[in-house]
C-alpha cells in the first residue's frame, strides 16, 4: 500500500510538473534552458553550419549518392553543439534521405549535454524544391501578376506541409525585397515593384507558411529576406552596392518588412550587401534601431551566406574574421549562416571573453533561437516520428500550381486578335525555351542554379503541351535555335513552310544571383532576329516570354503580332501556356513590374511628375514598353460609375470606393481591378500614381458587377520631410482605369 501511494504520489507530481512545463510560454522554457547553458553551448546555438560539413567527401566533391559522415556529424552536433544546418549537399533527395539526414541530425543533438535540438532550413522557396516528386509553383514574379494573395497563401501551406513532410520546419522565404531594377539577377524572386502588392503578397505568404491549420500541422517558420534594400544595386549586379536615402529606404523597402513582421514572421535574413557605404550585417542603425526597437521584431536575424567573412573579404570594413564577428553581432546578429567553416564559434568565444562583445548579446540571441525552437516544438521527441516524413503532395498542389500559372501568365500585346488560335492553326514552334523544362522553372530548382533536368523528367515542355492541346498535325517544332545563335536562315524558313503562325518560345536560361549577372538588358540578338525574319516571311509572329527579368526588345516588339509573358510559370506553366494560346483559358496576370522599353532607361510607374514630362524636341517622357498593372484578356472589360461615399475626410476615416466593371466582351474572363491614389500636391515631391488596393473579380460574359473598396486614409501616406509616414492635407486624386474622381483630406 505504503508502495502504491509512494507512486501515486510520485505520478502526480510528474503530472504536476508536465502541467507547468505545459502552460509555461516557449519564452520561459527557452530561458530556463539558457540559464543551464555554458558560453560555448550559446555560442554553438549561434552558429549555422550547411550540409556539407556534416556530409562525406571523395576528394573535394560531396560523395554521390550523399551520405553523412559519422564523426564530423559527432564533431559538429555533439562536440560544437552547432544549432542549425542548412540546405543540400548539391541537389534534391527523396523523402527517403531527408528521413535519414533529418533523424541522424537528431540523433546525434540527443546526444549533446543539453539535448537541444537542430534547426534545419531550406530554400523552398517555390514548392518544396529539393524533395523529389515536389509540386513546383511559378517562382514569386509570377505569383505576384496573379494579384491573388488568397492563393499565395494557399500555395505556402501546400509547401510548409512538404517541406515539414522532409522533417524541415524552416523555410528562407518569401523575398520581399523590391524589384526596382530590371538587370537585378533575383528580381524573378521578388513579388515586382510595387510595396503595397510586394507588402500584401509577402504577407498571404507568411500566414501561408506560419498558420498550422489550428494546430493540425507541426509548426513551421518563414524567413524575410533580404533585409534591406537589396533589390536595387546601382549596377545592376547581385551583390554590388546601392545608394538609398532613408525616405525612400522606409517608404519602398522597409514597407513589406515592417508588414510582415506585424503579421508575425519569425525570422529575418539580412542583405549580404551594402548601402550608402555600410554593409547591412554591420549596421546597428538597421539591424537595431529600426528592427528591434521601431518594428519591434522579436525572431531571430539569420546572416546571408558567409556574410560575417564578407565584412573582411569583401566589404573591407573589419580587418579580421574575428572583428567581422564582433562587428556584426554587436550590430544584432543572432544567428550566422557560417557556413562553411569551424573557426566561427572559436572566434566567437575569445571575442566574448576578451570584452569585446557583451554576455547579455549572446544571451539575447541564444535566448530568441532556442525560443523559436520551443514554438516550432522541436524539443518534442522524437521530433519528427518516422511516420511523419511524408511524400510530398501530387493532387492538390498540381492542380493550384497550374491554376497560378493560369492566373499569372500575361498577355501583354493581341494585335488584330491573333489569339487565341483558330482551331485550324498551322504552327511552327522554336526558340530557346521551347522544349526546355528548367525555363519553366528557373534557378532553386533541384539545384540552386535549377539547370539540372533530370529530376523532374515528367515535366511537360510547351512545344508538346502545345502538341496536346491543338493536335500533332498542327504543331511542329524546330529544335537548334539557342539564346546567343540561331540556326541558318534557309532552314528556319523551311521549317515554317506550312506554318501560318510561329511561336518563339524565347527569354532566358535559368541563373540565380551572382551567375544572373548581366551588363546588358537588351534581349539576345540572335532571339530578336528570328522575330524579324519570320515576320518578313509573312507569318503572324507570337512571342513567349519564359523569363525572370523583363529583357528589352523595343527594336522588334513592334514586329510581334502577340506576345505571352509567362515569367517562370513551374510544372504546370507549359500546360497553362498552352491552355491560354488555344483559349482554354483566357489570361489574366497583370505585370507586377515596369516593362522598360529601352535598356538604358528605366522609370517605375509610381514615378515623379518631372519624369512625365516630355520635352518639345524628343518624347524622353515615362514611355514603358508595358506599364506596371498592364495585362490583356479575351474579352474586354469596361468600367463605369466610380463613386466615393465621402469625399471631405478625417485622418482617421477610411475612402469607401465602389466601381461598376462590366465584361462586355464574348468570352466569361476575369479582371484584376486597381485602385490608385495620388497627393495634388505635398511637401515631398508625389509620385504621380500609387497602388492602394486591388480586387480580382470573375465577370461572365456581360456580366456587370460592382466592385467595393475601403482604403483608410493612413494608407496614403507618404515619408515626409523629418522621415516618418505622415498624410499630408489636401486633394488626392483616386483613379480606376479610364476613370478619376478626388478627395480632400482635411
Ligand atoms: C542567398 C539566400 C539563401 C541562402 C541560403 C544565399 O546565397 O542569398 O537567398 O537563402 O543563400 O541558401
Amino acid at each position: 500500500m505504503k508502495k502504491y501511494l509512494v507512486l501515486v504520489g510520485l505520478f502526480s507530481l510528474l503530472l504536476m510538473q508536465c502541467n507547468t512545463d505545459k502552460n509555461k510560454t516557449a519564452e520561459q522554457k527557452a530561458k530556463e534552458l539558457l540559464s543551464q547553458m555554458t558560453l560555448e553551448e550559446k555560442v554553438g546555438q549561434m552558429t549555422q553550419l550547411t550540409i556539407e560539413m556534416i556530409s562525406a567527401y571523395d576528394s573535394l566533391t560531396i560523395r554521390e549518392p550523399h551520405a553523412l559522415d559519422t564523426a564530423k556529424l559527432q564533431n559538429v552536433i555533439v562536440n560544437l553543439g552547432v544549432g542549425s544546418i542548412l540546405n543540400v549537399g548539391g541537389h534534391t533527395y527523396d523523402i527517403n534521405h531527408w528521413k535519414e539526414i533529418i533523424t541522424n541530425i537528431e540523433k546525434y543533438s540527443q546526444q549533446s549535454r543539453l539535448k537541444i535540438p537542430v534547426l534545419y532550413g531550406i530554400d523552398a522557396i517555390h514548392g518544396a524544391n529539393y524533395t523529389v516528386g515536389a509540386t513546383l509553383y511559378p517562382q514569386q514574379i509570377g505569383l505576384a501578376a496573379t494579384f491573388n494573395p488568397e492563393m499565395a497563401t494557399k500555395m505556402a501551406q501546400l509547401v510548409a506541409n512538404d517541406v515539414r513532410g522532409s522533417g524541415i520546419p524552416w523555410n528562407f522565404s518569401p523575398v520581399l525585397d523590391v524589384a526596382r531594377n530590371p538587370m537585378w539577377p533575383r528580381f524573378w524572386e521578388t513579388f515586382g515593384e510595387d510595396p503595397f502588392l510586394v507588402s500584401q503578397m509577402g504577407v498571404a505568404m507568411v500566414n501561408g507558411y506560419q498558420n498550422n491549420n489550428n494546430g493540425t500541422v507541426k509548426p513551421f517558420a518563414a524567413c524575410l529576406k533580404h533585409y534591406v534594400g537589396y533589390s536595387n544595386p546601382q549596377s545592376g549586379h547581385d551583390r554590388t552596392p546601392a545608394y538609398i536615402p532613408e525616405r525612400q529606404l522606409r517608404e519602398i523597402y522597409l514597407l513589406p518588412f515592417a508588414k510582415a513582421i506585424a503579421a508575425g514572421a519569425k525570422t529575418i535574413m539580412i542583405n549580404s550587401s551594402e548601402i550608402n557605404g555600410e554593409p547591412v550585417h554591420a549596421s546597428k542603425f538597421l539591424l537595431k534601431t529600426i528592427l528591434r526597437d521601431e518594428l519591434k521584431f522579436k525572431g531571430i536575424t539569420v546572416t546571408d551566406w558567409e556574410d560575417i567573412k564578407n565584412l573582411t573579404t569583401r566589404h573591407k570594413v573589419a580587418v579580421s574574421y574575428k572583428e567581422a564577428i564582433a562587428l556584426s553581432i554587436n550590430a544584432g546578429i543572432d544567428l550566422a549562416m557560417v557556413p562553411l567553416d569551424l573557426e566561427f564559434t572559436q572566434f566567437l568565444i575569445e571575442n566574448v571573453k576578451e570584452g569585446k562583445i557583451k554576455q547579455e548579446r549572446i544571451d539575447e540571441a541564444t535566448l530568441r533561437i532556442l525560443t523559436l525552437k520551443y514554438e516550432l516544438g522541436l524539443f518534442d521527441q522524437p521530433n519528427t516520428p518516422v511516420e511523419n516524413f511524408k511524400e510530398p503532395e501530387q493532387i492538390e498542389s498540381k492542380k493550384l500550381s497550374y491554376e497560378l500559372a493560369c492566373q499569372s501568365i500575361t498577355l501583354l500585346k493581341n494585335e488584330g486578335n491573333v489569339l487565341p488560335f483558330s482551331s485550324n492553326e498551322k504552327i511552327l514552334v522554336t526558340g530557346p525555351n521551347a522544349d526546355y523544362i528548367n525555363a519553366l522553372n528557373g534557378g532553386w530548382t533541384h539545384t540552386w542554379q535549377g539547370r539540372d533536368t533530370s529530376f523532374n523528367p515528367e515535366v511537360i515542355t510547351v512545344v508538346n503541351a502545345l502538341k496536346n492541346v491543338m493536335g500533332n498535325a498542327q504543331v511542329s517544332y524546330l529544335k537548334g535555335n539557342t539564346y546567343t545563335q540561331h540556326l541558318p536562315e534557309n532552314v528556319l524558313l523551311n521549317a515554317a513552310q506550312n506554318a501560318n503562325t510561329v511561336v518563339l518560345c524565347l527569354g532566358e536560361d535559368t541563373y540565380t544571383e551572382k551567375p544572373g549577372d548581366i551588363n546588358d538588358l537588351e534581349l539576345d540578338e540572335a532571339q530578336q532576329n528570328l522575330i524579324k525574319l519570320y515576320k518578313k516571311a509573312g507569318k503572324k509572329v507570337v512571342v513567349v516570354l519564359l523569363e525572370g527579368r523583363p529583357r528589352t526588345f523595343a527594336k522588334t516588339e513592334p514586329l510581334c503580332d502577340a506576345i505571352l509573358y509567362a515569367y517562370l510559370p513551374g510544372n504546370e506553366g507549359a500546360l497553362a501556356i498552352a491552355d491560354i494560346l488555344s483559349g482554354k483559358v483566357n489570361p489574366s496576370g497583370k505585370l507586377p513590374f515596369t516593362f522598360p522599353r529601352y535598356a538604358g532607361t528605366h522609370t517605375t510607374y509610381d514615378c515623379k511628375f518631372t519624369e512625365t514630362l516630355n520635352n518639345d524636341f524628343k518624347p524622353l517622357g515615362f514611355n514603358p514598353l508595358f506599364s506596371f498593372g498592364h495585362g490583356l484578356s479575351y474579352t474586354n472589360f469596361t468600367y463605369s460609375n466610380l463613386a466615393i461615399a465621402n469625399r471631405n475626410l478625417s485622418a482617421n476615416d477610411s475612402i469607401s470606393i465602389n466601381v461598376n466593371v462590366q465584361n462586355v466582351g464574348a468570352k466569361n474572363g476575369t479582371e484584376t481591378v486597381l485602385i490608385y491614389a495620388a497627393d495634388e500636391y505635398a511637401s515631398i515631391t508625389p509620385s504621380v500614381k500609387r497602388l492602394r488596393a486591388f480586387k480580382r473579380i470573375d465577370l461572365n460574359s456581360n456580366e456587370k458587377k460592382e466592385v467595393s473598396f475601403k482604403i483608410a486614409v493612413s494608407d496614403l501616406a507618404f515619408v515626409g520631410l523629418e522621415n516618418k509616414f505622415i498624410v499630408e492635407p489636401g486633394k488626392f486624386f483616386i483613379t480606376v482605369a479610364n476613370l478619376q474622381d478626388s478627395i480632400f483630406i482635411k
